[in-house]
């Protein structure tokens, strides 16, 4: 657990935002997605100084990743923040409108986007369109004749640059579905995309993982990426957006580093600091330089609250089953991923018991963890898990027909819903029978 002001223990009560876990029970049950705002403002503002202080008089913008927790009060508090938006979807562009989100500040990305996912970014003249292959250039272009439209658009570009993290969250390798290879086939598809009537070619944009802590992965790809900057400029083709991504890492559980907003701040300061020095050696202009931090952004702001339901002591493994399971989150059944947890309701006893905790689901993989040090855990105990911000609920399911948890924002000692309770009759809402059946 990272403690800060408004996620600590007192009195051995946990408290979020200046509200305990227990009240929060008591007002909204279990299972819980529980988001600290203050948290989400904070790391927002030390990603935006950090990366202005290390670019100097050059542009920047922070665009959070909405993909790692997609919800409109979620989108009031980034934007509100001066964040940009990145969407990968109709569905994402779609929340991110709703929310009030000025579409200049909006960037859409995917691999694979949809017609209508075309149409509606043009329709709705966002920011950016980062256009991931050569089919996607011509069907773009097209849409955009068709529509009267020139939207801006930049190049993904791969920087086969391999990150040190989990295989599944890698995404600058060779064999990768994201992007176009940087070099001749890059440029090659820049070539087309400036040539092109209805798009306006502004610059380049690269991702190259995430929870990333190798640093020098970020290095690496900014020699590349400038680099190329070079090379186009050489040609004639002029930069004037750069994207490094997102990737941040976050804190888990055991080794994993402990960020503060101090400290993101210091880690964006530095990579904006290579660019500004690696163009400044090419002689090159300085473009506006984005990134797109997700999980940084809301990953630690969110704590998961559970109920306990079923303890059962194996000998060989004590399992503590809670009230969720892998429908709130799924990243342990996906990549293993690890957790820190504590009985939110006795936080100041000694983590004196070693356990797995399990959720509700009909799979025997059905974990948030294992191996979890924890305070010795009784029938209907809280059991809080940690940086459960980013990724989870963006990619919880209705599996076994459990309802998605809603979320409550907490705030200077207030919580309310962002995300409302989801009832048996909404998780059936879309059934229906077939002709022969009614
Ligand atoms: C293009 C792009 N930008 C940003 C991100 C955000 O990554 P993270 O949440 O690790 O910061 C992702 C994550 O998949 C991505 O694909």
């Amino acid at each position: 657990m990272n403690t800060r002001e408004t996620l600590k223990i007192e009195n051995g009560q946990l408290i979020i935002g200046g509200v305990s876990a227990v009240e929060l029970r008591e007002k909204f049950g279990t299972p819980l997605y529980v988001l600290d705002e203050s948290y989400i403002r904070e790391v927002s503002r030390a990603f935006v100084s950090g990366l202005k202080e290390g670019y100097g008089e050059g542009e920047i913008a922070v665009a959070y990743a909405s993909k790692a927790l997609c919800n409109t009060a979620v989108l009031k508090i980034t934007s509100s923040e001066g964040l940009y938006t990145d969407v990968v979807s109709g569905g994402e562009l779609f929340t991110a409108l709703k929310a009030g989100v000025e579409p200049s500040k909006i960037i859409m990305h995917g691999n694979n986007k949809t017609d209508s996912e075309l149409k509606m970014a043009l329709e709705n003249e966002i920011g950016y369109i980062v256009v991931d292959s050569f089919c996607e250039i011509e069907r773009l272009n097209k849409f955009a004749s068709e529509a009267s439209k020139k939207p801006t658009v930049l190049l993904r570009v791969n920087p086969l640059v391999t990150a040190h993290t989990h295989e599944a969250v890698q995404t600058a390798k060779a064999d990768s579905k994201f992007g176009i290879v940087i070099g001749d086939e890059a440029e090659k598809a820049i070539k087309i995309m400036v040539d092109a009537e209805n798009l306006e070619f502004m610059g380049i944009h690269c991702h190259i993982g995430s929870q990333i802590f190798d640093y020098s992965a970020y290095e690496s790809s900014v020699a590349t990426m400038t680099e190329f900057v070079k090379r186009l400029s050489d040609d004639g083709i002029e930069i004037k957006v750069l994207n490094m991504g997102g990737g941040f890492g976050v804190f888990y559980a055991g080794d994993d580093p402990m960020f503060t907003p101090r400290r993101y701040a210091h880690t964006v300061k530095n990579l904006a600091i290579i660019v500004a020095k690696a163009l400044s050696e090419y002689g090159l202009k300085k473009p506006m330089l984005i990134i797109e931090p997700g999980r940084a952004i809301v990953g630690e702001a969110g704590v998961t609250l559970y109920s306990v339901g079923t303890i059962k002591d194996l000998g060989v493994r004590k399992y503590i089953a809670v009230d969720g399971g892998m429908f709130d989150n799924p990243r342990f059944a996906l990549y293993q991923s690890e957790y820190s947890a504590i009985i939110a309701n006795k936080a100041n006893e000694p983590l004196s018991d070693n356990v797995s905790i399990c959720g509700k689901c009909c799979e025997s993989g059905d974990l948030i963890g294992v191996d979890i040090k924890l305070q010795k855990a009784e029938l209907d105990d809280i059991v809080a898990v940690f940086t459960t911000g980013a990724y989870n609920y963006s990619m919880a399911s209705n599996y076994n027909l459990n309802a998605v948890p809603p979320m409550v924002l907490v705030k200077d000692g207030k919580a309310d819903y962002i995300v409302k309770p989801q009832t048996f009759e909404d998780m059936i809402r879309n059934n229906c029978f077939a002709s022969w059946q009614k």
